[in-house]
């Protein structure tokens, strides 16, 4: 069966097309290549051995998508992947966040509906949960105001998608993302930052590997157990595994809400500085880094409560933190080797 995947290229739709693949489905990449890069697709190819199609079209654009729907005819499903994701970026250019975060899912649904698509995974984040008043958080947990236009957009296309669900939109599964990490296992395909990197784990990778001198720590007087943030921190395979799951759930019908929502997490919080510890061990690196002022918009504390994922999906992640950071390494010592 064909799932449309929007953002096929990038960091986690990549190891989604694999895992899909790998699954038995027939994967259909669209991405406009604006934050991912054509090495992706050699990447899965070498994993796959077989060609995964490829649209490189802005989903944002109506008539390119119709073309894709028109051209693939029977696509069972769509994984919406395809958005920004810099934090910071969308405080400074929040237009064009709205414009293509959430002008994509429109078009997307409006796409969708025409051709009769009525099956969606929606790439949400755990960003809408704001502060939390309590860890770890569960799907009930009250969202909180977003803290950046990025985490607002992941929150209006949750409140679009619920509208929709009202409306004879498509049945859809929310799943909210802790913090992916790690590469697949071949190295072939793995995380891309362009420029310096934003995110914890390619920015100490990147350090490792001496491209950057030093990793700043954003703060260590948070009430955490060593005063850093502390987040949740997945493998991206596992994470890829969880769409195939959720993709597997809508085509046999069985959901039993017309929106469903499922924190894809490991359950597990670790700090800043437990993340730096284990990557040391794992890479038998010494990592250069210092201690600096907190980033703005920073949430101190988030971790999953998986259990939903665990009962409901039957999903539960597999990689360690150690094994997720040895990926990271492995990967990036592969980038620096083909450079
Ligand atoms: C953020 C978003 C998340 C989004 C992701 C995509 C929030 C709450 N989370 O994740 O929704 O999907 O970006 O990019 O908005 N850190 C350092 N030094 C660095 C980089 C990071 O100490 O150089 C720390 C941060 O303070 C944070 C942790 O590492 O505590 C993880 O940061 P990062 O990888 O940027 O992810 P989030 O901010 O958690």
């Amino acid at each position: 069966m064909k799932i449309l995947v929007t953002g096929g290229a990038g960091y986690i739709g990549s190891h989604a097309v694999v895992e899909l693949q790998e699954a038995g489905y027939q994967p259909v990449i669209v991405d406009n290549f604006s934050n991912s890069q054509e090495t992706a697709l050699a990447g899965i190819e070498a994993i796959l051995q077989v060609k995964v199609p490829v649209y490189r079209i802005d989903c944002a654009n109506v008539a390119a998508l119709r073309g894709v729907f028109a051209a693939e005819k029977d696509i069972a499903a769509v994984i919406h992947f395809a958005a920004h994701k810099a934090v910071g970026e969308s405080v400074a250019e929040p237009l064009k966040y709205y414009q293509n975060n959430v002008g994509s899912l429109l078009t997307l649904l409006q796409v969708m509906g025409e051709f009769g698509v009525d099956k969606l995974v929606f790439s949400s984040s755990c960003t809408v949960y704001g502060v939390p008043d309590a860890l770890p958080v569960t799907e009930a947990t009250p969202t909180q105001p977003a803290n950046s236009p990025y985490g607002r957009t992941k929150q209006m296309a949750e409140d679009i998608l619920r509208d929709m669900a009202g409306a004879n939109g498509p049945h859809t599964i929310l799943l909210r993302y802790f913090n992916p990490i790690g590469a697949h296992a071949s190295a072939r395909i793995g995380e891309l930052p362009l420029g310096v990197p934003n995110n914890l784990v390619p920015f100490i990778t990147q350090t490792a590997a001496g491209l950057r001198e030093k990793l700043m720590i954003y703060g260590t007087d948070y009430a955490t157990a060593d005063g850093s943030c502390v987040r949740d921190y997945i493998h991206v395979v596992d994470l890829a595994q969880a769409h195939v799951v959720a993709v597997r759930r809508l085509l046999a019908g069985a959901a039993t809400e017309r929106v469903e929502t499922f924190n894809v997490g490991t359950g597990r919080g670790n700090t800043v500085l437990e993340v730096i510890h284990a990557f040391e061990q794992a890479s038998g690196q010494q990592l250069n880094y210092a201690i600096g002022p907190r980033r703005p918009g920073d949430v101190p504390a988030i971790f999953a409560d998986a259990t939903k994922a665990a009962e409901v999906l039957g999903f539960e992640t597999k990689t360690s933190l150690a094994d997720s950071l040895a990926s990271s390494w492995k990967w990036q010592q592969a980038l620096s080797m083909s450079e």
